[in-house]
């Protein structure tokens, strides 16, 4: 059988995880799929980094685009990053060359999603993004599979790892925000740029893809409201503790009679409630659905390995043939509005 060939581009910490995990999983992966999967060609910004992996019999190519329109690949993995370019491009490009995406893009797809679906939907290919949110929880799958059948009301959670990683050390050891952020970021969990986390703009993100999934709202992260954590101090968490709360950044979208509200901010939790119990670089995603009890799913939300269990799921997809729509169709024309949540009585 003819083998699924792979281009990636990007090889930081969940890159070169992907191109170890293909190669440590390679049987499993071609019983499961039914036939192998090969990375044939990657491309990065430095060819010389000390990377651990064994890249012998692997092609670099010049650069993100020309990976995107190489005719030897069938699916392009994007690991690069960046709302814009070159990702952007080198997406487009493979899509309109027929091929099939996988991404871990989350400011990516909430901004370019949309367009990006049309493409994959018009020149046949996949597009993939369950990494992009929640890392190794299969939230993607469990929308706009699992739940097919369901109408959702309510979609929230912990989504940002760095962030509740941060606020768990701050309050259990009573260490500063810049202590904690520091080991966030030197253990691979946070973005390049800290202050997406911790502002909240990359919970916004994966919620506006959650929010698009479940409800078939436009993905947009300018129609969620955001407050993040930066101006939290551990003597706010001391004085939530003694009130028998934990404080917990939340994402949070949910029906109204006037369209779809979303909204990321600190929130304080009853230190009983479930999601009080969800500590460290955990995430945890909440789904009410119509007439049945809520579905709750935790796990890694960030890191390297977490980060690509993911891409590897949705590249094994890409061999097996199965090209989900990468968004609902809406069935109801919902808007998605940003609220905070004292406006919301
Ligand atoms: N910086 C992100 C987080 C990585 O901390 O959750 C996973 O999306």
């Amino acid at each position: 059988v003819a083998p699924l060939k792979v281009g990636i581009a990007g090889l930081g910490t969940v890159g070169a995880e992907v191109v170890r995990l293909i190669e440590q999983q390679s049987r499993t992966l071609s019983s499961r799929c039914g036939r192998p999967v090969r990375v044939v060609a990657v491309t990065a910004r430095s060819k010389a980094k000390k990377r651990g992996l064994d890249l012998q019999g692997i092609d670099w190519s010049k650069n993100p685009l020309e990976l995107a329109s190489d005719p030897r690949i069938d699916c392009f993995v994007e690991l690069m990053g960046g709302a814009g370019e070159p990702a952007l491009s080198a997406i487009d490009t493979a899509l309109k060359a027929g091929k099939s995406v996988v991404t871990a893009n989350k400011a990516l797809i909430a901004k370019h999603g949309l367009k990006l679906a049309k493409a994959a939907e018009q020149f046949g290919g996949a597009l993939n993004f369950e990494a992009a949110v929640g890392a190794a929880i299969p939230i993607v799958k469990t929308l706009r599979e699992g739940l097919a059948g369901t109408s959702v009301n309510r979609v929230y959670g912990i989504l940002n790892g760095t962030c509740n990683y941060i606020l768990t050390r701050m309050e259990q050891e009573g260490l500063s925000f810049a202590e904690c952020l520091k080991d966030a970021q030197r253990l691979g969990y946070a973005e390049a740029n800290p202050s997406f986390d911790v502002d909240g703009h990359d919970t916004a993100q994966k919620l506006a893809i959650l929010a698009s999934l479940a409800f078939g709202t436009k993905v947009s992260q300018s129609a969620v409201y955001v407050e993040g954590i930066s101006s939290i101090a551990p003597e706010d968490l001391r004085a939530a503790a003694d009130l028998g709360f934990r404080v917990k950044l939340l994402g949070v979208a949910v029906r109204t009679a006037k369209g779809i509200e979303q909204r990321v901010h600190p929130t304080m939790v009853p230190k009983t409630s479930s999601i009080a119990q969800v500590m460290g670089v955990t995430n945890a995603v909440t789904i009410d659905g119509e007439g049945i009890p809520p579905i709750t799913l935790v796990g890694p939300g960030a890191g390297g390995a977490a980060t690509a269990s993911a891409v590897v799921a949705d590249i094994a997809d890409v061999a097996r043939g199965i090209r989900a729509l990468p968004f609902g169709r809406p069935v109801e024309r919902l808007r998605a509005i940003a609220k905070a949540p004292m406006e919301r009585h």
